[in-house]
């Protein structure tokens, strides 16, 4: 027995643990059920009282050598491992866990909402399932105008009207309804319209909404606010320009262009060759719609703008297809910022 025991333990000492199938033959050869420590232990068995006192120590040492030997050898093979990968530096930073990553209509909602904020905007939030008077009525689209047709709505329900919001202006009304004035907030959200899926539409989308409202403010107050935005949001050097437009709760209108960020005003695809990219509805609040809300227009006056994330998000990481968005592919989310 006392011989078994030495000739374990030289073997043990000797045995080279160079690779996981090495430390594998270790384990199966010392210390799993069948190997060979265990088996002394069942010898033990068959040994008088004397023996089996210093025996016992004896078997328990080899034990420890065995297991301690097992574990030294892999915490070797993982550290060889690590330099390996690192190709020897440790100073590297280590390599990072793959945890998701924020899709950018996040990423562009928070800059958005960033960037509104320093100007004092708070952000408010809207039902998306809105009946008709906060999404159309209020908004002084009149009944049975064609103007309603501006935007192809889903219905839930017919009589009285309960549909999927088509945009987020109703937020607007329900802000100003609830509550005294002045306004200043941002209202993102999402957008539900019946149009035929393709590279540039899709039967959901994503908006913010802008309104303010006070004393005195003015169509300059809108321009300075918008180009502010646009020069947060695509760089110093963007340019805005407003053209003419028509919205039924909006009075003058203004679709809000900024100069192509792609070809800089020279004309490429991106901008259909007009140098210019349009990014949001806007203009003056209708009288009608702040006297909808309770509002006197004589006293306050404001404006508002609407605009849509997809767009955005489109021009700020060079995207090219609506549908990128919604079809999570993780070769395509996986390119954004990590979660943190
Ligand atoms: N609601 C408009 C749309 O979805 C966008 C819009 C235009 C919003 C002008 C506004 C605005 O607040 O003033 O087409």
């Amino acid at each position: 027995m006392e011989e078994k025991i030495k000739s374990i333990e030289a073997k043990i000492n000797a045995f080279a643990i160079q690779s996981r199938e090495s430390l594998e033959q270790f384990r199966l050869q010392f210390i799993s059920k069948k190997g060979e420590v265990t088996a002394l232990f069942d010898e033990l068995k068959s040994a008088t009282a004397e023996q089996k006192k210093w025996l016992g120590k004896a078997l328990n040492e080899l034990k420890k050598l065995s297991e301690e030997k097992f574990r030294h050898g892999q915490e070797q093979l993982e550290s060889t491992l690590v330099s390996k990968t690192f190709d020897g530096d440790l100073t590297l930073p280590v390599i990072p866990n793959k945890s998701g990553s924020q899709h950018p209509l996040s990423l562009t909602r928070y800059r958005i909402i960033e960037i509104f904020e320093r100007l004092g905007f708070n952000v408010e939030d809207g039902p998306e399932i809105e009946d008709d008077w906060h999404n159309f009525t209020a908004l002084n689209f009149p009944e049975n105008h064609p103007a309603r047709e501006m935007q192809d709505t889903f219905f839930v329900e017919k009589n009285p009207d309960v549909l999927l919001r088509t945009h987020t202006s109703n937020v607007q009304i329900r802000l100003m309804k609830n509550n005294k004035p002045p306004f200043r907030a941002i209202m993102p959200g999402r957008v539900y319209r019946n149009e035929a899926i393709s590279a540039r539409a899709h039967c959901f989308f994503h908006q913010v909404e802008g309104l303010y409202v006070d004393t005195n403010v003015g169509f300059a107050d809108l321009k300075q606010t918008l180009y502010h935005f646009a020069k947060e949001m695509f760089g110093k050097e963007t340019k805005i320009r407003l053209r003419p437009s028509f919205f039924p709760f909006t009075e003058p209108s203004a679709e809000i262009d900024i100069s192509c960020l792609i070809c800089h005003g020279k004309g490429c695809n991106v901008c259909k060759y007009s140098g210019w990219v349009e990014i949001a509805g806007s203009g003056m609040v209708h009288p009608n719609v702040l006297r909808n809300c309770g509002i006197d227009p004589e006293v306050y006056t404001g404006f508002a703008f609407g605009m849509g994330i997809e767009r955005i998000t489109m021009l700020r990481y060079s995207i090219n297809d609506l549908r990128l968005f919604s079809e999570n592919d993780i070769r395509f989310l996986k390119q954004f910022k990590p979660v943190m």
